[in-house]
């Protein structure tokens, strides 16, 4: 095994090591096949550190453009894939700086990590790549929203039974519902938005752990950059990973939405239930039963949400424990956030695209509607000619009850039937029965009358600008 061993000399930071890796240890170690994504944000950092260490007297004006012209090259060879991968390349950062010293000379190649640590590297380039991805993730979000709207617009007319404890409860618009869900992604929408100005924070210049010995701008870096700020405690800087967290969580929560939202639509399309079919390019077949059409897309949304709050436990495991500042436990951060980014990005495609492409069968939702699903109408009734609550609570129970011991729906009751349970139930209580009268008396702000929607509309319009 001795002589699979790579001598330490060649790594870079190989000065005091007299032995090389293990190769179990090396592969163990290196997190250059995930961070190559951030290829083009650890150049932009190396480029706007070594601008700034030339404004500091650090590098002359040649060597910066030495440097600068080297990463681009550098960039040019990651982007059109003819970057050449050495064994000693251990991450991102260490692969851009060999490859650089290769083409600009290690005389000059080597001045660029002058007052640098790979700690505030990585940690800068994620929060630019997470920044990026965010801000198309916010895109994909608005547009969930937007196609929810839409529908909501144009499908107003349309009723269906509203469930609580899955049970018929009382009859509400199908706007209502897809607005139900897209008030829910809106608050998301809302916390993205401040979960991206934190990771918008520039940690570059805070060095290993205890800051810049050259007195280094580190405004200057950020705004070059873009960020919308600091890190104030080089500390809390290279060994911070709220970014992550908070972006975990958000996704989290987020997934938990859609998968509540998904498992509507998996009930909703149930033969049973038949109030809406997705599209064939959303479904799949089964291969032994010719009849199915399964909603596997809004499965794998559901199941997927698992996995996205498991990406999210797992980092406060393993960062729970750690000793102030940055421990290599801290790498294992990258490949979590990578994979929750791209589970988030793809469930808010997939539902959008579920989403507006979904059939609906309004005369199904229709029929499901159930006149016990009025009895509350009998009660507002009664209040309305001066019956407190309680007891018109009861009557209307009292009809429930009659209904049930005729053995006929609450609405095949006749007048008299009606009448002989209260006399304060007048000729005008056929009214209670109709449907579309008890959706539109849900009329206050946030219900589910006509003009009611039409205000939820409004709101998240203005949301998503
Ligand atoms: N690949 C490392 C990471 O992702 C970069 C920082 C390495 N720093 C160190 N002190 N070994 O965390």
């Amino acid at each position: 095994m001795a002589s699979e061993k790579k001598v330490a000399e060649n790594m870079l930071w190989g000065g005091r090591f007299t032995e090389g890796l293990d190769p179990i240890m090396e592969q163990y170690n290196a997190s250059l096949p995930y961070d190559r994504i951030f290829y083009a944000q650890d150049i932009a950092g190396s480029i706007a550190f070594a601008r700034a260490n030339y404004n500091n007297g650090i590098l002359t004006a040649e060597e910066f453009s030495a440097i600068q012209r080297g990463l681009q090259q550098v960039k040019e060879e990651w982007a059109n894939g003819t970057f050449q991968v050495k064994p000693n390349d251990e991450d991102i950062h260490t692969a851009n700086e060999r490859r650089l010293s290769e083409i600009v000379g290690k005389e000059i190649g080597g001045k660029l990590h002058t007052g640098r640590s790979r700690n505030e590297q990585i940690a800068t380039d994620m929060r630019l790549w997470l920044r990026e991805e965010l801000r198309r993730l916010e895109g994909y979000l608005k547009d969930l929203i937007k196609v929810a709207v839409a529908r909501a617009e144009r499908e107003i007319d349309v009723l269906i039974p509203g469930y609580t404890h899955l049970q018929k409860a009382q009859p509400v618009r199908w706007s209502h519902w897809l607005l139900s869900h897209a008030t829910g992604f809106a608050a998301e929408l809302d916390r993205l938005r401040e979960v991206i100005k934190r990771v918008n924070r520039s940690p570059l210049g805070c060095g290993a752990l205890a800051g810049n010995p050259f007195n280094i701008d580190r405004e200057a870096m950020a705004k070059e950059l873009g960020f919308d700020g600091l890190l104030y405690n080089s500390l809390n800087a290279v060994g911070d990973r709220d970014f992550v967290f908070e972006t975990l969580q958000w996704g989290s929560s987020f997934m938990l939405k859609i998968s509540r939202w998904a498992e509507d639509l998996i009930i909703y399309s149930s033969l049973e239930f038949g109030f809406v079919r997705l599209a064939d390019a959303y479904s799949t077949g089964s291969s032994l039963m010719p009849q199915k059409k399964n909603a596997d897309s809004l499965e794998l949304i559901r199941g997927k949400s698992g996995r996205a709050f498991g990406h999210m436990a797992g980092l406060y495991c393993t960062i729970k424990g750690l000793p102030t500042t940055y421990n290599k436990d801290l790498q294992e951060s990258v490949e979590p956030l990578l994979d929750h980014i791209k589970t988030v990005g793809d469930s808010m495609l997939i539902a959008t695209g579920v989403l507006s492409t979904l059939t609906i069968f309004p005369d199904k939702m229709r029929a499901a509607l159930a006149p016990e699903m009025l009895a509350t109408e009998f009660a507002d009734y009664l209040v309305r000619k001066g019956v407190p609550f309680r007891e018109g609570h009861h009557i209307s129970g009292r009809v429930v009850a009659l209904a049930e011991k005729e053995g006929v729906p609450m609405d095949q009751l006749s007048l008299e039937q009606l009448k002989s349970v209260d006399a304060r139930l007048g000729d005008d209580v056929l009214e209670c029965l109709d449907y579309e009268r008890a959706v539109e008396l849900k009329s206050a702000v946030g219900g589910t009358s006509k003009s009611a929607v039409r205000e939820q509309i409004e709101v998240l319009k203005g949301l998503i600008g």
